[in-house]
């Protein structure tokens, strides 16, 4: 997307190729968590007290006072006075119904290698580990940073975290050491949690360098690092020396085996955990998440959207090092008490059919993933998946618009026209879902999110904020007008950039009166003229790469590390499998030639800087950058030349053969 001219008064609608609609099948209505369309009714009437009823899903040790209080926007409070525990609420609350139930179904990079975790193991383990943390000096409120790929270990830790209330901040493990010691540092954590290695394509990746290199570049001391360990045996290639500050987690356990920690009543507004997240400029900012209504959002969403019962099996195939995983694998689903499955490696490995193969095994009835690995197991093709015997009966995708080709390949090989879908639109900052829909009580249309949850009330504004008339067809900025309880709480750290992030755009920032302050969500969205929204992407310098949301100023500068690189500007470009890919323009200093050598250093600073997911698609050499008389890089105009698409308006550069010169050399005229 690029980032201007969106809300040109044009019916954007009509240039859309209109979808028909699916109806959601008879049987899954007549089961439905919500099937009264009066929902919708209930809340905005009674906002924001109807959200009681998503808080009243869980145990609450002490009852909340009000609702919302909203009286210092946006700083908004939650379930004031309530007081409540996470860990408790997703584990303990279970043992009397269902201790023997399976939490977790966990299989490793060979599938013969199984671990089911039962609600009564889940609640041991989580003693176990909470009583470790503190026995290495963790307190409620310091931030533990976690670095765990997708082991029980991960979920065991961000529950013994919330357990003792220390919020915890887990990092993607596919990001770099940089990217670690950002955070790190950037949370103030005096304790780090990883493991010395895990499985990707089979190959037993080690993992622990990447902490031990960002334990180097944090200006940080961190005292203690706890090890998991993959197997009983520690990675070959890892080592832990006597001035280490690595700790065995297996030692820490032996001493805690039958450990139980008190979980600590933790106030409503008390955060659950930090997420970092991409955003315009070059720092990741740490959403805070609150304890009460995130809970409460996430619970109430999983089973309103996704539709999960305590007796379903849950299969969320995304990371938990990111929101969906935090929400929607872990926090919503064990609130809920049901099964979950998770699983070590890629979709591809041992072979392409391992999905299916899982879904069959385990007997999955709701299954979770994102647009780009739809597109990857289309153009795998329908033969990997017809070999196996599986029945969902719903479906999820998240994180990037679905084109309705891809769509549709889901709902009939996937879903054998017989599941339930909903595209859910949502972000790290707002916790849960926000727009898609209930799935018994709207069509489904491929392409279209659908309409906002219960309570929440998007709108489509034009530059200067003016709301456009509701559906009608128009595309604006997709910004939300009144608080949930999902929400991010603030940028840790930062509430001056939280309110310039999100609010300052579209709100009066001088009012205390919460009508007039607006989250800007940084999407251009379509209100149609049947109420679905329809999310076109980012129009902000963000881009999605693979569900993946990486910041341009970010990329650029991991580039700008680079000695042989002057300046560089960062373009998205729509890609048939990731949605989008990095492009990278870069104007080499005086004297300096152009060079494979050059070119892989780029593409290696990226690596480093964030993480092998964020590479460049292609690194071009140029000699200038298209920029404007006041200097400011067009990347609009680099995104037009890496997508192939009419340059537009250049009346505004400095030098408008610049783009010109950049095409040609692209296209190789
Ligand atoms: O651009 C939107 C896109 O993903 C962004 C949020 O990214 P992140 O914070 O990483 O969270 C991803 C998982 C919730 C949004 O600003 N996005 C998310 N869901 C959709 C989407 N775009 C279109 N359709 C969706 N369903």
């Amino acid at each position: 997307m690029s980032d201007e001219n969106i809300t040109e008064d044009v019916a954007l609608e009509s240039r859309l190729t209109e979808q028909e609609y699916f109806r959601p099948p008879t049987d899954f209505v007549g089961q439905a968590n919500v099937s009264d369309p009066g929902i919708y009714d209930r809340f905005d009437e009674n906002y924001p007290e109807a959200f009681e009823e998503y808080a009243e899903l869980f145990d609450w040790d002490e009852h909340w006072d009000e609702v919302l209080d909203d009286s210092n926007p946006p700083f908004y409070e939650w379930f004031t006075g309530g007081k409540l525990n996470a860990s408790y609420n997703c584990i303990d609350r279970h043992l009397d119904e269902r201790p023997n139930q399976a939490a977790f179904i966990w299989e490793g990079t060979d599938t013969d290698e199984r671990e089911t975790i039962t609600y009564r193991d889940l609640y041991n383990r989580v003693n176990a580990v909470a009583a470790s943390l503190r026995d290495v000096g963790v307190q409620e409120d310091d931030v533990v940073t976690c670095h765990l790929p997708m082991l029980p270990a991960l979920p065991v830790t961000m529950l013994s975290c919330a357990r003792i209330g220390a919020p915890h901040s887990e990092v993607f493990a596919g990001f770099s050491a940089q990217a670690l010691a950002d955070r790190i540092d950037d949370a103030g954590s005096d304790v780090v949690v990883t493991c010395d290695g895990y499985y990707r394509r089979g190959d037993f990746l080690n993992h622990k360098e990447k902490c031990d290199e960002a334990l180097e570049l944090a200006d940080s001391d961190v005292e203690t690092v706890l090890l998991w360990t993959r197997h009983d045996e520690l990675h070959p290639e890892v080592e832990i020396s006597d001035d280490d500050p690595y700790v065995l987690v297996d030692d820490l356990l032996a001493e805690n085996d039958r450990a139980r920690v008190d979980p600590v009543s933790r106030d409503a507004e008390d955060p659950l955990f930090l997420m970092y997240t991409s955003g315009t400029t070059g720092k990741p900012k740490g959403c805070q998440h609150r304890t009460g209504g995130y809970l409460s959002y996430v619970t109430a969403t999983a089973k309103y959207v996704l539709d999960i019962k305590p007796e379903d099996t849950y299969w969320c195939a995304a990371d938990i090092g990111w929101i969906t995983g935090h929400s929607y694998i872990v926090y919503g689903p064990l609130a809920l008490g049901t099964t979950s499955v998770m699983y070590e490696d890629t979709p591809d490995h041992p072979h392409k059919g391992r999905i299916w193969d899982m879904a069959e095994r385990y007997d999955v009835d709701i299954f979770h993933t994102s647009p780009t690995a739809v597109r990857m197991f289309m153009k795998w093709g329908a033969e990997y998946v017809e070999d196996y015997d599986f029945d969902f009966r719903h479906m999820t995708t998240v994180g990037e618009p679905i084109q309705p080709e891809a769509w549709l390949w889901y709902y009939k090989y996937i879903g054998g026209e017989d599941a339930v879908i909903v595209d859910t639109w949502w972000q790290t900052e707002t916790g849960g879902h926000l727009i898609t829909n209930l799935p018994a009580l709207e069509d489904m249309k491929p392409g279209s999110a659908g309409k906002a949850c219960p309570g929440i009330q998007p709108a489509i504004v034009d530059d200067n904020g003016d709301a456009l008339e509701e559906a009608t067809g128009r595309a604006g900025n997709l910004v939300i007008q009144r608080p949930w309880p999902g929400m991010l709480q603030t940028v840790y750290g930062d509430d001056e950039r939280f309110i310039d992030e999100y609010w300052r755009e579209f709100s009066d920032v001088d009012s205390d009166d919460a009508e007039d302050w607006v989250y800007k969500a940084g999407d251009g969205a379509v209100h149609e003229r049947d109420g679905y929204f329809r999310i076109l992407g980012r129009l902000d310098d963000v881009m999605n790469v693979a569900g993946h949301r990486l910041g341009t100023m970010e990329l650029e500068s991991a580039v700008a590390e680079v000695e042989a690189v002057a300046e560089a500007a960062v373009a998205a470009r729509e890609d048939a499998e990731k949605g989008e890919v990095p492009d990278v323009y870069a104007v080499l200093r005086e004297g300096i030639e152009e060079s494979q050598a050059v070119y892989d250093d780029i593409v290696a600073a990226v690596e480093d800087e964030i993480g092998k997911f964020a590479r460049p698609a292609n690194v071009v050499f140029v000699d200038d950058l298209p920029k404007t008389r006041s200097g400011k890089i067009m990347r609009r105009l680099l995104e037009n030349i890496s997508n192939d698409d009419e340059l537009g308006d250049t009346t505004t550069l400095r030098d408008p053969s610049v783009p010109e010169d950049i095409r040609d050399q692209v296209r190789g005229d």
